[in-house]
């Protein structure tokens, strides 16, 4: 059968594993961001990499409160352009000559900025950009304590900023700052204490630019973790959460008013007892964060997760039954499949490609 002839077919007609999303779960999830950010002067910049599905893309933009997309690579941006999405930010260095040049390219299409954290990295976009007679937004990438990429606030990320404004093809975006080490802090008091502090360093290199004379149009941060406490801070523009639209395991925990839309469906291809061994493994779910949970059955408890199998204690189970697995991250999970199965009431209500699945460059 191709995908088309699924719709309209119930759930178990699906073969496995298959990446399934809940249209229910989904579309509350969508509302409950859209619906917290309408009032507020930040804005979303859903982040692309969670699900890398276009048709997923349009819907977050459609559901209102987002100024644009976020993304990670430069071929997610791709995927994005093609698809008609007009508003990208690459939260991420995009490094090397060939890959200025196809940044560049994509300039001419739609506004894609990037983050940068080095003068190499200016001059190569600035030199793309000339050539491609186009003009590159950019964002200075400030690191907040995350201690990834970024440079430090105070003097370096001025001398940054200075040399983006003064490099030709290329225009000043503004900032970025991702409190990646803070967003999964367990106590949420805990988790907005510090991410008010770690957001009022990147606030202090706002007003350091603009005393300077420099333009600083967007401030750039925040994630699912966050998004109600960076959301919350007068100077931050935009909040690139992502995990919130599909959700898994782990984050669920920490952010219960969203729900779990995403799952892997999946066949018991042998038992014994009260032990089941189901269809998928390393190659169809992200298990960066831990073993995946069995949906609906809080008795069953994974063991462990193989290439291709994840072997369940506590779960009596008929040969050929099917089960639903949460992984612990939808991020790394939707990367994996090439299409999402969207569910509703038990039917296949839709089938959508997700058309960056294996963009990493
Ligand atoms: C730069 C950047 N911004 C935002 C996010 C937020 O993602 P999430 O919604 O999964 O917390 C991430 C996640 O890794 C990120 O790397």
């Amino acid at each position: 059968m191709n995908r088309e002839e699924y719709i309209r077919k119930p759930l178990e007609a699906l073969t496995t594993p298959a990446l399934v999303v809940a249209a229910d779960a989904l579309e509350h999830n969508l509302r409950l961001m859209a619906e917290y950010f309408a009032s507020r002067p930040c804005k979303l910049r859903p982040h692309f990499k969670s699900h890398k599905c276009v048709s997923l893309a349009h819907r977050q933009l459609r559901a209102g409160s987002a100024v644009g997309i976020t993304c990670a690579k430069l071929s997610e941006a791709e995927v994005l352009v093609a698809g008609g999405v007009k508003d990208v930010l690459i939260a991420n260095q995009v490094v090397g000559p060939a890959k200025a040049r196809r940044l560049a390219q994509l300039n001419r299409q739609a506004s894609v900025r990037s983050a940068v954290d080095s003068s190499v990295n200016v001059a190569e976009l600035g030199q793309a950009a000339q050539e491609a007679g186009v003009s590159i937004g950019v964002l200075a990438e400030v690191d907040i304590g995350m201690r990834r990429c970024g440079v430090q606030p105070g003097a370096d990320t001025l001398a940054l900023a200075k040399l983006v404004a003064e490099t030709p093809g290329l225009r000043l975006g503004g900032l970025q700052g991702y409190e990646g080490h803070l967003v999964m802090i367990p106590d949420l008091a805990e988790r907005r204490r510090r991410t008010l502090q770690a957001m009022q360093l990147l606030l202090a290199q706002r007003r350091a630019l603009e005393e300077a004379g420099l333009a600083c149009p967007i401030v750039s941060g925040g994630g699912t973790g966050t998004y109600d406490i960076t959301g919350e801070i007068e100077g931050v523009d935009e909040v690139q959460a992502g995990s919130y639209a599909l959700m898994d395991c782990h984050y669920i925990r920490l952010r219960p008013e969203f729900q779990n839309a995403l799952s892997v469906l999946s066949t018991i291809i042998s038992a014994a007892g009260a032990r089941a061994v189901a269809d998928v493994g390393l190659k169809g779910m992200g298990n960066d964060f831990g073993l995946p949970v069995v949906a609906g059955h809080a008795e069953a408890k994974v063991r462990y997760v193989a290439e291709e199998h994840t072997v369940i204690d506590g779960l009596a189970s008929a040969i050929g039954r099917q089960i639903r697995l949460i992984p612990t991250h939808g991020c790394t999970t939707c990367n994996l499949h090439r299409q999402m199965w969207i569910i509703r009431n038990g039917i296949v209500e839709d089938v959508w490609p997700i058309e960056a699945s294996g963009c990493l460059e």
